[in-house]
């Protein structure tokens, strides 16, 4: 494993590799055990989008490394006026240890690991979400001891949470169900990955068909960055796609909820849910910084 460009590149020892040693460093953070595996390393971090956990648990898990992370903001960076993706991959490589980029297309980060010389992390493009994904699969393990055979189901967009979950979930040996409305479905790419699955991953139009039983419920905003136009048109597209107490129900007892943040009440998921599962929600948030640190480790050390 060069880089962390999308789940599908991984193979599922490699994501269990990951997990194993997100939990170490949890606990070695729990219990005050300094892991500076990266004393001396440089991260650079390109932020073509707005964040807050992706900037801060990079930012500060490079630092309980004993490494150290560049905030570079696209708006201020020559790439951001047309300096091609090559030629800052080529530069940057000849200055930092490993380069963590959000962005819009997927082909930007391909292309920023295929001409640079330093391991690349994809921190959110439109199609994909690889390390909150790889969070979300340490929250949900920790929470019920395993993964294996549990149902995961998302309900809404088909965007780059659902593409990742998808992957993720399957990989990991996880029931995978998906309710979206047609016209958002999850990429073609991803479905064409889940096939030789069968039984084991369902895509339907109605979200009670897919929780049912469901042991997880994840759900994302309708509107993701980039798609602000788009707003109107999407509040009408996903009415009856809302995560709230009605449509859990009809889930597991004891079904966690996961949200990959930032949420908006009253949209997909109801105030009510979210609350009963803030938790949940937050340790997801927090496993962010483990989970990446992780990755951090097995690819810059
Ligand atoms: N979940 C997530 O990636 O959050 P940010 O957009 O705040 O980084
Ligand atoms: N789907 C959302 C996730 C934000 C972390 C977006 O891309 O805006």
């Amino acid at each position: 494993m060069k880089h962390l460009l999308k789940l599908m590149d991984l193979s599922t020892e490699d994501i269990f590799t990951i997990l194993d040693l997100a939990d170490q460093l949890k606990y070695e953070r729990k219990h005050n055990i300094p892991h500076k595996h990266l004393e001396g390393k440089t991260l650079g971090m390109i932020f073509q989008k707005s964040s807050t956990r992706t900037r801060v648990s990079f930012e500060t898990g490079m630092f309980q490394l004993g490494g150290h992370a560049l905030f570079l903001s696209g708006k201020d960076m020559q790439i951001g006026r047309g300096e091609p993706v090559q030629d800052t991959a080529r530069v940057l490589s000849r200055y930092v240890d490993g380069i963590m980029i959000r962005t819009f297309a997927q082909q930007e980060v391909e292309d920023l690991a295929k001409f640079g010389s330093v391991p690349v992390i994809n921190g959110l493009t439109d199609f994909c979400h690889p390390c909150q994904v790889l969070a979300d699969l340490m929250t949900i393990r920790e929470h019920f001891g395993g993964l294996k055979g549990l149902k995961m189901c998302f309900i809404g967009d088909g965007n780059n949470m659902a593409n990742s979950l998808i992957v993720g979930g399957l990989k990991t040996g996880m029931n995978v169900s998906v309710a979206t409305p047609d016209a958002y479905r999850p990429d073609p790419s991803v479905l064409e990955f889940a096939k030789p699955f069968g039984s084991q991953f369902t895509l339907v139009n109605d979200p009670f068909e897919a929780v049912q039983g469901a042991d997880v419920v994840i759900t994302d905003t309708w509107a993701s960055m980039g798609q602000e136009a788009e707003k109107k048109a999407r509040m009408e597209a996903f009415q009856g796609y809302q995560v709230n107490e009605k449509l859990m129900s009809e889930a597991a007892p004891g079904a966690m909820v996961q949200h990959c943040l930032p949420a908006y009440r009253g949209q997909e998921i109801t105030e009510e849910t979210f609350e009963n599962h803030a938790g949940e929600i937050f340790e997801e948030a927090e496993n962010r910084l483990h989970a990446q640190k992780a990755v951090m480790v097995k690819l810059m050390k």
